[in-house]
């Protein structure tokens, strides 16, 4: 198939990305699930813009840097406050329906902001009204071809360039050719056995990308949300900071409120802190949760302000407006990624990168809540601006041109028999606990070593060809997790969302960023705060 863009992931910065591609020729957003299948479709609190009455570009630029610990890119914070409120006017031009109180944009607050800036729709599911409302711009572009359940086993690189793509789709291989190619794939969590991510998130883009040969950057900084629903068979349900935002309070298994004592924001201290807190107190009352308290707020004003959260709850008998809502941290947003500059352009020419699978730097150590689904506008834009200028030889069809069978070969090597007989799912379990247990929200030298070991093990299949999704996705996650694992090894020092108990200060590296690629002789190269050669 030849086509003169192609948009791998439909979150909002694919979408957006492919909205601005659509006037220059052909583009082919795929999607390995249905096009709303992304994390973008899930968030809940909302989107940070500085946009009220109270508020200035410079302090959301602040508030940034500030959450961001001393790793943020300045330049890249710049564009996103100064950017975010035009992409935001836009969308409401396009039919987004963000809540208001009488004629004016309602905003709240949220941990790390100094003003009230978090719009949001639909009360809690503002994620959705975005995503629905960029399907419909998508859908305006004759241009824009969907294709959905099609897996990307590899990008094509041609004399260093980024040619497009081999993907999987109902079990035939194929190549996608294109002149530029935009990464959105989102995040990672499905790494960790605990997340607030949907089953999507494999980490796919960073995976793809790192066999490539892109530049990785600021792997080691996951953000954990602290607060997932916890309860028996129910799933790690994001209980949005948002209710801390409109006074929620955390409470211990003991009903004692604990936040005052690690820092003197309570409940509105950085993410990272209050998940640590909570695990210590978990510790503390060696239970394996704490609660969110709602039961002081008005029935009313919770079940309008959090209709999503409260029907969810009720589903697993949890009425939010009277009981106390069980809870435990869970990993959320992958801050690290491709390396990109402020276009959106990668080390690889012809392939650029956008939203949860980039690092634009925007985030530093620990990203500002609510400030991704803007990232994924200003960046999704910038990105697919510039991979429209960027042109290598005239394509010769369009989107609508047969398909062509991949050159690269998936084959049946002797490894992948032998891995084969195993239970793929035992092996994706079980690198999800190792992960939690060991490279979480607290990590040590000694249990990054021993997920280290354990990743090696499982090393034939990060080189392994697979023609199934499943086969795929555990091998970009066993990667990712390479990935997430070597960078955390290499930061010695507590920065951000990264926290060693074994370097609980944050070190004389604290303002390097540490960079993985892999080298063409197939070693990984990590540099930052340390250069060394590190075969996988
Ligand atoms: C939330 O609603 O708590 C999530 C917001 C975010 O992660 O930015």
């Amino acid at each position: 198939m030849i086509t003169d863009f192609l948009v791998i992931g439909s979150g909002v910065a694919g979408l957006r990305a492919a909205i601005e591609l659509a006037p220059h020729g052909n583009v082919i957003v795929a999607t390995k699930d249905i096009p709303t299948e992304s994390s973008t479709e899930y968030a809940q609190g909302g989107v940070a813009v500085a946009l009220s009455d109270e508020d200035e570009v410079g302090i959301h630029f602040e508030d940034t840097i500030k959450a961001g610990d001393g790793l943020c890119r300045e330049e890249a914070v710049r564009v996103l406050v100064e950017e975010g409120p035009r992409r935001i006017y836009e969308l409401i031009e396009w039919g987004a329906e963000f809540d208001k109180e009488g004629a004016k944009l309602s905003f709240t607050m949220e941990a790390a902001h100094s003003r009230r800036r978090i719009l949001h729709a639909h009360g809690d599911s503002t994620g959705k009204e975005m995503e629905r409302v960029l399907l419909n711009k998508v859908k305006s572009f004759k241009s824009v071809r969907k294709l959905p359940f099609c897996t990307v086993l590899d990008l094509i690189v041609e004399d260093g360039n980024c040619k497009g793509a081999y993907v999987l789709e109902d079990g035939e291989t194929f190549s996608i050719y294109a002149k530029a190619t935009v990464l959105a794939t989102g995040g990672a969590g499905q790494v960790f056995s605990r997340t607030t991510n949907p089953a999507v998130a494999t980490g796919d883009g960073i995976a793809i990308a790192y066999r490539a040969g892109a530049v990785l950057e600021d792997m080691e900084f996951v953000q954990f949300h602290p607060t997932a629903l916890f309860a028996p068979s129910a799933p790690h349900f994001l209980l949005s900071e948002a209710m801390r935002g409109e006074g929620a309070i955390l409470r211990s298994i003991l009903r004692e409120p604990f936040m005052k004592n690690y820092h003197q924001a309570g409940e509105l201290a950085p993410r990272d802190v209050v998940s640590r807190a909570i695990v210590s107190e978990m510790v503390r009352t060696e239970s394996n949760h704490v609660y969110l308290d709602l039961t002081h707020l008005k029935a009313e004003f919770i079940k309008k302000r959090f209709p999503r959260i409260y029907a969810t709850c009720l589903q697993y008998d949890i009425d939010i407006t009277r009981d106390l809502i069980p809870v435990s941290p869970a990993a959320h947003y992958m801050i690290g990624g491709v390396k990109t500059n402020l276009n959106g352009a990668t080390n690889i020419p012809g392939l650029y990168a956008a939203g949860e699978a980039a690092c634009t730097g925007v985030h530093g150590a620990n990203r500002l809540a609510s400030n991704s689904l803007l990232e994924g506008l200003v960046y999704g834009f910038r990105a697919g601006l510039a991979a429209s200028r960027h042109s290598t030889e005239p394509q010769k069809g369009t989107a609508d041109a047969e398909k062509e069978p991949a050159q690269r070969i998936v084959s049946n090597s002797p490894g992948f028999r032998a891995f084969g007989l195993l239970d793929l799912d035992e092996i994706r379990t079980a690198l999800r606990r190792l992960m939690w247990e060991r490279v979480g929200i607290i990590r040590c030298g000694e249990s990054l070593g021993e997920a280290r070991e354990r990743l090696a093990e499982w090393r034939p299949l990060m080189g392994m060809d697979f023609d199934t999704r499943k086969g795929l996705e555990l091998k970009n996650m066993l990667t990712t997790a390479f990935l997430i694992t070597e960078a955390a090894l290499e930061r010695k020092g507590s920065v951000g969302a990264h926290y060693r108990s074994d370097f609980p200060e944050k070190g004389v590296d604290r303002q390097r960023h540490i960079t993985i690629s892999r080298q063409e002789a197939g070693e990984s190269i990590l540099s930052g705060s340390l250069q060394r050669r590190r075969e996988i």
